[in-house]
């Protein structure tokens, strides 16, 4: 038998609509899931929509299940070992996670070490949510395509209603793992963390531009691969935004803890913008290696506003992530910072558009480090230091280590 999965789930409590807005903690560590109600909410959230480019219309069969390969269960088992703890990769609110290998050409299941990886997602039978949530994950990854999405690879759904997705293997694993599981890998570098966050504003600006609103962005849904180019993961939570001139839909309060914009945990209203709220939560977790929320009252965001408020007053090394080691450009920090406080703002009619204004700004950085890396590289050839290795380690090495961080985490 595989690992069971023991944790809490985020699928299982969000699929009863609270009377009060709020909710659930999902999991020992970071990840705190809401699951809300609103006066307007929408009971098809994620997957329904009335006019959109993307084929959402069917709760059977879309159309994306097409492009994608339908898996059997036991070709599954086949490819995880059965899904033993040696396939295992982590744990989140939907299921568990393991590798497998397929073959490059069939996609048939191989012996481990030939073909291409895959990562399996299990999701837990039991959760009502949690179908909901697989289904908005083919019919949007079936769909679109993009260098900084992660890629859908196929799906499994039996008659036993076993429900799977299987995914590109990404080598580095989660964003959140590099930043916050200190033991297991070396810090980011100040240039790969830059380049992470422009991929992740690529990606999102591209779901802006197809009129999807992703609804979960935070570390642990970026993923890493070889090279360290990162894409979102995780669609269950995604939905179409608003159509005409309308500047928002009301939806059912579902996300995560720390990342969701204000406006929408209080009044269900959401819009591209609450998106970019969030990803101002992420940059400051690149930039300040501290988590959304560690335990303590108050959040990375609180935390962080009155420190960056105040240009003339803003001493940046205090809010660097002490693993950089000083190894930073100033400049950017404050750059960085100064964007990360403009998605933070709590009117989400002052937060910056994704593909106009924070992506162009973070690929000037990209593009300043790449010309530095590459001066240096051609004046003295020892000074082209390669990227770290990093090992990617199960992510739940999770709960324990996770939570060991977490105790120790403090927002002084
Ligand atoms: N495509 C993938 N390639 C490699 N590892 C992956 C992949 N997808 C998931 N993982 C690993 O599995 C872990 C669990 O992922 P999952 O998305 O289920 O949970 P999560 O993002 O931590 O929480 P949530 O359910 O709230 O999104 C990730 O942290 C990552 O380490
Ligand atoms: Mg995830």
């Amino acid at each position: 038998m595989g690992n069971c999965c023991s944790g809490s789930a985020k699928c299982a409590n969000a699929s009863t609509p609270l009377e009060s807005k709020v909710t659930t903690t999902t999991r020992s560590s970071t990840s705190t899931t809401m699951s809300g109600s609103n006066n307007d909410k929408d009971p098809d959230d994620g997957v329904r929509s009335s006019s959109n480019k993307l084929d959402e219309g069917s709760t059977t069969t879309p159309a994306s299940l097409r492009s994608l390969k339908s898996f059997s269960m036991s070709d599954l088992r086949a490819a995880t070992k059965n899904f033993g703890s040696n396939s295992y990769l982590g744990e989140g609110g939907f299921g568990c996670v393991y590798k497998g290998w397929i073959d490059e050409a069939t996609l048939a299941p191989t012996k481990a070490g030939v073909g291409r990886m895959v990562a399996i997602k299990k999701l837990k039978k039991e959760s009502f949510q949690g179908h909901k949530e697989w289904l908005a994950e083919v019919t949007y990854l079936g769909q679109l395509h993009h260098p900084n999405l992660v890629k859908l690879v196929g799906y499994c759904s039996d008659s036993d209603h076993n429900k799977l997705l299987v995914y590109d293997y990404m080598l580095r694993g989660s964003l959140e793992n590099h930043l916050f599981l200190r033991r297991a890998t070396q810090p980011l570098t100040w240039p790969t963390r830059v380049a992470v966050a422009a991929d992740v504003a690529r990606g999102m600006a591209f779901l802006h531009a197809q009129g999807v609103i992703f609804r979960d962005l935070k570390s642990s849904n970026v993923l890493l691969d070889a090279g360290y180019r990162a894409r979102l993961s995780d669609f269950g939570l995604a939905r179409s935004g608003p159509t005409g001139d309308r500047s928002h839909v009301s939806t059912r309060v579902v996300g995560t803890r720390g990342y969701a914009a204000p406006e929408y945990v209080a009044t269900g209203h959401l819009s591209v913008k609450s998106d970019v709220y969030s990803f101002g939560v992420v940059l400051l977790e690149l930039m300040t290696g501290r988590r959304a929320l560690d335990g303590s009252s108050v959040t990375l965001v609180e935390w962080a506003r009155p420190r960056l408020g105040d240009r003339r007053k803003v001493i940046i090394s205090r809010i660097m992530d002490t693993r950089l080691g000083g190894q930073y450009s100033k400049k950017q920090a404050q750059e960085m910072a100064a964007l990360a406080l403009r998605c933070l703002h709590n009117d989400p009619k002052n937060r910056p558009a994704m593909e106009e204004d924070v992506l162009p700004q973070l690929e000037q950085l990209v593009q300043h480090n790449n010309n530095k890396f590459s001066s240096c590289s051609s004046s003295s050839m020892s000074s082209s230091t390669p990227p770290p290795v990093h090992v990617h380690t199960p992510s739940s090495s999770s709960s324990e280590q996770r939570r060991r961080h977490y105790n120790k985490s403090s927002r002084g």
